[in-house]
């Protein structure tokens, strides 16, 4: 058996962040998006265990880790211990989703590898189980299998789907050089020693996204690890400037850096950015949201 599994990036429409618990991580009120930007999972009946990773032709092969630290074998062992199986496949990533971006492209994967191994060693695992075990990969993990749009909370890994009446495009900047999300939280730690317990709800911001009223959601994204990001990378700042003044209705980083991404109320409003903004920056991407989480998208 051959099975594809697709899933996609996330983006944070907002992202509040609280003081740190007693496990170190923060508490999250998160408003996800899934975009049209995906690492697809291809997976084929073994006797051993393999992962190799190609990437898009702009994206850097030197920045993806390699097979042995990879979340993927994660996702696997943890699957595998769950049902008391043997982890066994040959398994191929093809990755378009940018390393260490705030884009939650390792999430992505290992949500993918948790419903594609599902299926080839018909494990039958309930929704539920694979929402338990994605939670364990990491915070992000549940939302890359829920996708659309979505509520999460505690630290990121409780996901509500939320209403969205809209079709949102953006244009998203990558960066060449990654951000460490750990830094980043540790970064906004000392920016932010106020820092709330509980994250308040984005309210405005998850009417404008149900009423589909892009103005609105302009003004509403949010993001409170942002200022951590553009004090360790000023070049940001500069970069979401540039953005607004070529037409964006709001610029913001998403995640923990250093993707910035342009919300539009069209895909020539998009194109148009992205034309403008490509003169100075090599990649440039236009897509849209929300899409679907990790599906099957070929069997044989
Ligand atoms: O959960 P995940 O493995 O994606 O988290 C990566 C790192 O990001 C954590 O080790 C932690 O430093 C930071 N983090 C955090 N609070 C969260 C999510 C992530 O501090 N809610």
């Amino acid at each position: 058996m051959t099975l594809t599994v697709r899933a996609p990036a996330k983006i944070n429409l907002h992202l509040g962040v609280g003081a740190p618990r007693e496990d170190g991580f923060h508490p999250l009120t998160s408003v996800y998006q899934a975009v049209g930007l995906y690492d697809d999972l291809t997976v084929r009946d073994s006797d051993g265990w393999s992962v190799d990773v190609t990437v898009a032709d702009w994206m850097d092969r030197d920045h993806v880790p390699l097979a042995g630290d990879n979340i993927v074998d994660r996702a696997a062992a943890l699957l595998a211990a769950h049902h008391g199986t043997a982890m066994l496949g040959d398994v191929h990533i093809e990755k378009a989703i940018p390393v260490a971006g705030g884009m939650a492209g390792g999430s992505a994967d290992a949500a993918a590898a948790l419903v594609a191994l599902d299926r080839l060693w018909e494990a039958g695992t309930s929704d539920d189980d694979l929402l338990a075990l994605a939670a364990q990969l990491g915070s992000d993990v549940p939302f890359a299998l829920v996708g659309g749009s979505a509520l999460g909370t505690g630290r990121g890994e409780i996901v509500q789907p939320v209403e969205d009446a809209g079709t949102w495009w953006w244009v998203l900047v990558p960066s060449p050089i990654g951000l460490s999300t750990p830094e980043i939280y540790r970064h906004f730690d000392r920016l932010s020693p106020e820092a709330p317990s509980t994250p308040p709800m984005p309210e405005e911001l998850l009417a404008a996204l149900a009423n589909g009223d892009a103005d609105a959601l302009a003004a509403a994204l949010h993001n409170d690890l942002q200022p951590a990001a553009l004090d360790l990378r000023p070049d940001l700042a500069r970069l979401i400037e540039a953005g607004e003044a070529a037409g964006a209705l709001r610029g913001v980083v998403t995640g923990s850096g250093p993707t910035c991404v342009f919300l539009h109320d069209s895909a020539d409003a998009a194109r148009a950015t992205a034309g403008e903004l490509g003169a100075k920056h090599d990649v440039v991407l236009v897509t849209n949201g929300a899409v679907a989480g990790a599906h099957t998208v070929s069997y044989v």
